[in-house]
């Protein structure tokens, strides 16, 4: 067991691999909490052949004993926890006991989903290419203070029809001639309010308990850095925090919680969804990332935009989240390439930027700056040490921990939970070994 809590969080935009870490690393520690997101993440785990697609639900679940826990920093769509909690069911998974759900987490309420679809079309050229789930409009009824909480499902009644009918009349401002009735909302949301009521709990004092009990708990990320609403690539950005300050503002917990943090990187770089991606690549090359890599959606099955590694992107990730260590992932889709890219700055207009910038009409026709290194024909897939990973594999990731200054402590060279790398005398082996 771990004897230290860690934020595993993504490094890059999103679909870094982090579901594999977090299920590899689970077994060391009690519980596993979310902090921000919702169901627009979503991760596959193969567990004894059968596949899981779990989307809100921690993997942690699928390991016996261990604690899942959603923050108050998630937004909750109701019916889309009950599909996972079902198809768990169906697996012999029971959640009950395991699975806590913030009592102030906001809900999802059965039309954010068609405001989600609505302010896209709105936006026209420049929507941003969300993944439809309402998470965007259920955070903003949670800024603007008109939200719904799980714990006002399961309170006084009148009060929720007042926030409910509230929250429907800002609806209906929204779209031109629209009535929505408030009350077959109210009925449902009461009802999803009930089969909730088992896992709704204090998150915040749930951990502070565990923690004093000396159990510890991995904070698991959604989404990633460069998606977050204040560090990303805005507007063109999930609508929570995905970075290390989203841990404490989405679970109630103080910075002092955090005893280490590891990023999750690629060994390139991709991206759904519209927006910036510096050395995104078109043709033959991309199509054989893509496709090597699998590189499709796990929640909408888009295809996933693809580019070589940007050291910019993984360095300022390092920065803003404080990264102790990187767990590298998908190196084996680079098997075979002649040449492989790293690139540590971008031309632009107003000279070459080697930090990452906030204002993205400077990205707009920037040339990435490029080193160019010789590739590997020898496979790396299923290498379990680094010394046996060809030489300029090993040189590669080298320079990436050089010019991303952070080392890579973990290197994932498959899907599988054994085909990973460990570094010896990394601060990963110490988490796990304290
Ligand atoms: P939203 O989170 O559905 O509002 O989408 C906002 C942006 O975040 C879009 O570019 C999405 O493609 C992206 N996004 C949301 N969730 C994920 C994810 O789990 N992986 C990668 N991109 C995501």
């Amino acid at each position: 067991m771990s004897k230290t809590n860690i934020a595993v969080l993504g490094a890059q935009w999103g679909d870094e691999g982090k579901g594999k870490i977090v299920d590899m690393l689970t077994p060391h520690f009690s519980a596993v909490a979310r902090y921000q997101g919702g169901h627009n993440a979503g991760h596959t785990v193969y567990v004894q052949g059968k596949k899981f697609v779990l989307h809100l639900i921690p993997s942690g679940i699928l390991h016996p004993g261990v604690i899942c826990l959603i923050g108050n920093g998630v937004v909750v769509d109701p019916q889309a926890l009950f599909a996972e909690v079902d198809e768990l069911a169906r697996a012999e998974i029971h959640v009950d006991g395991r699975l806590f759900v913030s009592e102030k987490a906001h809900v999802i309420l059965p039309y954010h989903r068609e405001l989600d679809v609505l302010s896209e079309a709105r936006r026209g050229e420049r929507k941003i290419g969300t993944t439809s789930r309402g998470i965007g409009p259920a955070y903003e009824d949670k800024i603007g203070r008109r939200g719904v909480r799980v714990c006002d499902l399961l309170g006084d009644r009148t009060a929720l029809a007042d926030e409910v009918r509230e929250n429907v009349n800002a609806r209906n401002h929204m779209i031109k001639d629209s009535t929505l009735d408030w009350k077959p909302v109210f009925d449902q949301v009461v009802a999803f309010g009930e089969r909730m009521r088992p896992w709704v709990a204090d998150v915040s004092l749930c951990l502070h308990r565990m923690m004093l009990d000396g159990k510890t708990v991995m904070f698991e990320g959604a989404q990633a850095t460069l998606l977050d609403i204040d560090h990303g690539t805005y507007p063109f950005v999930t609508s929570s925090n995905a970075s290390i300050g989203g841990v404490c503002t989405g679970l109630g917990v103080p910075p002092r919680a955090i005893g280490g943090v590891l990023g999750v990187a690629k060994a390139y770089t991709t991206r759904v969804g519209e927006g910036p991606l510096p050395t995104e690549l078109s043709g033959a090359l991309a199509d054989r990332l893509r496709e090597s890599g699998q590189e499709y959606g796990a929640s909408t099955g888009r295809p996933r935009r693809c580019g070589w590694y940007d050291a910019v992107v993984v360095r300022y990730s390092a920065r803003v989240n404080g990264l102790d260590a990187v767990a590298l992932t998908k190196l084996d889709v680079l098997d075979g390439l002649s040449e492989v890219l790293i690139c540590t700055g971008y031309k632009t207009s107003v000279g070459t930027l080697t930090e990452f910038p906030a204002d993205l009409r400077l990205l707009t026709g920037a040339e990435p700056v490029y080193e160019r290194m010789p590739g590997w024909t020898t496979p790396t897939k299923g290498a379990t040490r680094f010394e046996s990973l060809p030489m300029e594999a090993q040189r590669y990731v080298r320079r990436l921990e050089e010019v991303s200054g952070v080392a890579c402590a973990i290197i994932s060279t498959g899907s599988d939970r054994a085909e990973t790398i460990v570094k010896s005398g990394s601060v990963v082996e110490r988490w796990l070994a304290d």
